[in-house]
């Protein structure tokens, strides 16, 4: 059972009399698998769910597909009707309805600027500007985000250490399609042949892993990554970080992540595999 709520107003009203815990799944819609995954942990956990579906313009750059980004609110409605729990859709019908009238932006701190925030100047302040506002709408216990936004889970982690203490960040893995590449709503974009191409990042992602795991060999990975670099230019970026703030590791006593950004066309995908 799908409630579907448009305005602010509608939600503060159907908000305050509930009890019991709320869990948010926060989302920019075009559902997939793997929000299905986050919504499912959610019912799971809490007895109330929200899930939030709003293209958040601030967290999009000038040459960024913002207004090309999928809008499918029927068909995302579709996908989780038959959940065996009600759900609650969170989809504003102006951006005025999260934001009001302030998009003051939130610093993202040194873990915003790199990586994503590198390629993509003023992305996590975007992204915490309008986690602030969800978490202060829907009051949630909990709220759930995939893996394959490694630095985005760990940005918003950070902040909500700092601002709402009392709000768990859950993370959940990445659930990738039968070819191994990660769901993602940017995937429609990609051409079968862009498709296969994009196996590469996956396959370079788990050669490296191998490397880490079985050899237990951190130069030797670092220095496979430069060679994979150095030989395809579709690499935004292939790099090992330390899992907890994302600086590079200096020894493998440190829980890593390896993590990669491959350039298809005008779309760039994501993706990372945890090394504890
Ligand atoms: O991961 C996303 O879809 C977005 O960045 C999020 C967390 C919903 C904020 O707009």
């Amino acid at each position: 059972m799908i409630k579907l709520i448009r305005t602010r107003s509608e939600f503060l009203d159907y908000r305050k009399d509930l009890t019991g815990s709320m869990g948010l799944v926060p989302t920019m819609g075009n559902l997939h698998a793997g929000h299905l995954s986050l919504l499912k942990q959610s019912l799971q956990d809490n007895q109330h769910s929200v899930i939030s579906i709003f293209v958040n313009p601030t967290q999009f750059g000038e040459n960024e597909d913002f207004s090309a980004y999928p809008r499918t609110l029927a068909a995302d409605i579709e996908l989780i009707t038959n959940l065996e729990q009600p759900v609650t859709v969170l989809a504003p019908s102006t951006d005025a309805e999260i934001y009001e009238d302030s998009t003051e932006l939130i610093s993202a701190g040194e873990m915003g600027q790199m990586l994503e925030g590198n390629l993509r100047p003023g992305h996590f302040e975007g992204v915490l500007t309008v986690i602030d506002k969800l978490f202060q709408l829907v009051t949630p216990h909990k709220a759930y985000f995939g893996k394959k936004d490694y630095q985005q889970v760990r940005v918003i982690q950070k902040f909500t250490r700092m601002h709402f203490p009392s709000i768990d960040i859950v993370a959940l893995p990445i659930v990738r399609e039968p070819s191994c590449l990660a769901m993602s709503s940017r995937n429609h974009y990609l051409s079968e042949q862009e498709k296969t191409l994009s196996l590469k990042l996956y396959r370079s992602l788990s050669y490296v892993e191998k490397i880490l795991t079985q050899d237990k060999d951190l130069p030797k990975a670092l220095s496979a990554i430069q060679d994979l670099m150095e030989q395809d230019d579709r690499f935004n970026y292939f790099t090992i970080r330390k899992q907890s703030d994302l600086t590079p590791p200096l020894s493998l006593q440190d829980s890593l992540v390896i993590l990669g950004n491959y350039q298809l066309g005008t779309t760039r995908l994501l993706d990372n595999i945890e090394v504890p």
